[in-house]
Formats: C-alpha cells, structure tokens, sequence
C-alpha cells in the first residue's frame, strides 16, 4: 500500500519544500520508489527539479480534484509526498484527506505560529471522521533556548505531538534549494545525519 505524507502549513517559508525534498530523497535513498506532489501554484519545486539528477518523480496536482486522486494515479509508488502551497486551501483539506501522515513544519518564531491555526481546524475536522496521524516539527532551528521552549509550549497547548528530530538552520538547506540538489550531494554530514533520523522518525509512524 503506498503510504502518502503531506507537508503542509499556510504560513510561506517555514520549509516544507526544504524538508519534502531531502526527506523524498532520502526515503529513496532506502530503496523505494517515491514521487513527490507539489501543490504549490508558484511551482517551487518544478523549478528546482532536473530529472536526471533527482532520486524521486516529480507531479504536480493544480486542484482539489487531482489531489483526490492521487492515491489512485500514484498506487505504484511506495511513498507519495504532498508539498503544501502557502495558503490553507481546499488543496490543503484535500491533501489532508488523502494523507497516512501529516507533517507540520514550525519554526521558532512567534509570528510563524499563529498562522498554523488553518490547517490544525482542518486536521480536526478530519478527526471526526477518520483519524489521521499528525505531528509537528520545528524547523530552522536556532540555539535560543528561550524561543524553542515558548514554540514548544505552544505545540504542547495544540494536543498535537511533536516529532524527537528537526531541523537546524543551516546555509546548506538554501544551497541545495537553488541548484537542483539535496544535502546527499553536499558534504555537510550534519545536515544529512539529521535528514536521515527525521526520515527514520517518519517511517517509523506509518508501519
Ligand atoms: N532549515 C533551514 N535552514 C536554512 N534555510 C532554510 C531552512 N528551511 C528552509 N530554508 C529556506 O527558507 C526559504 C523557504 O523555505 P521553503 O521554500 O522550503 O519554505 P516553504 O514552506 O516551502 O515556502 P512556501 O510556502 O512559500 O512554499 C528558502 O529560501 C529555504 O532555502
Ligand atoms: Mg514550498
């Protein structure tokens, strides 16, 4: 059964497409097939894809009605990943519909927060009716301490879960982003080790 994963938040730049690519690729990476969804209308990853050098397919599902049917149109792959636009819309309901998984990324700035709030109503609408697994993760990481414990008290107060992995920021992630590449093609082990137990921590929730 192919196991499908969205990223989603309507807040712009919190990294869903940094982390939808590097995790897409190191789920490949293990041996699946793995086609990545961008829902995205600027088409950020259909820029930034070249199909000789990347290790999953790349689709694109411009409506509600294509992300409907991508667990059909997508049933050979082992893993279908759903990068989210930047706006919480019927694609969004949609993608949280079809997903196995939901992954939230946040970072630790306040104002980012708040603008999670569309897709935690949309994902407790699905609750009712057929439980999805959802969690959060923090992204852009910085060591300020204070600001990752006011971020992760806010998660707590969602009843939420968070994942154990995040990720840091790191000038990699915007290299990589501008030229068609991921971090297994950087030699910035850090950023692959953390990718790797993130992809690791993901799987792990949809056996
Ligand atoms: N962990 C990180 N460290 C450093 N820079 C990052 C990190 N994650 C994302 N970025 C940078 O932040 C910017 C936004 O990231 P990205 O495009 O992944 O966000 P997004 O949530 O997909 O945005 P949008 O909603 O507009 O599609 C990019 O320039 C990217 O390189
Ligand atoms: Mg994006």
């Amino acid at each position: 059964m192919t196991k499908i994963i969205a990223f989603l938040n309507g807040k712009g730049g919190v990294g869903k497409t940094t982390a939808a690519v590097n995790v897409a690729t190191a789920i490949a990476r293990k041996g699946y097939s793995v086609a990545v969804v961008d829902t995205d209308p600027q088409q950020s990853i259909s820029n930034w894809y070249e199909e000789s050098k990347c290790q999953f397919d790349l689709t694109e599902a411009a409506s509600e009605k294509e992300v409907y049917q991508v667990r059909k149109a997508l049933k050979s792959y082992d893993y279908v990943i759903i990068d989210g636009a930047a706006a919480i819309s019927a694609i969004s309901a949609a993608a949280v519909m079809v997903s196995d998984l939901v992954l939230i990324p946040v970072t630790p700035s306040p104002l980012d927060f708040a603008a999670c709030s569309a897709i935690l109503a949309v994902l407790e609408a699905r609750q009712d009716l057929q439980p999805v697994v959802a969690r959060f993760f923090i992204t852009r990481k910085v060591q300020k301490a204070r600001m990752l414990s006011v971020l992760k008290a806010s998660i707590a107060d969602t009843g939420v879960p968070a994942l154990r992995t995040g990720m840091a920021q790191r000038q990699s992630y915007v290299r990589v982003m501008l030229d068609g590449s991921t971090v297994f093609d950087t030699d910035d082990g850090a950023a692959k080790g953390e990718i790797e137990v993130l992809t690791n921590e993901i799987l792990e929730l949809l056996v």
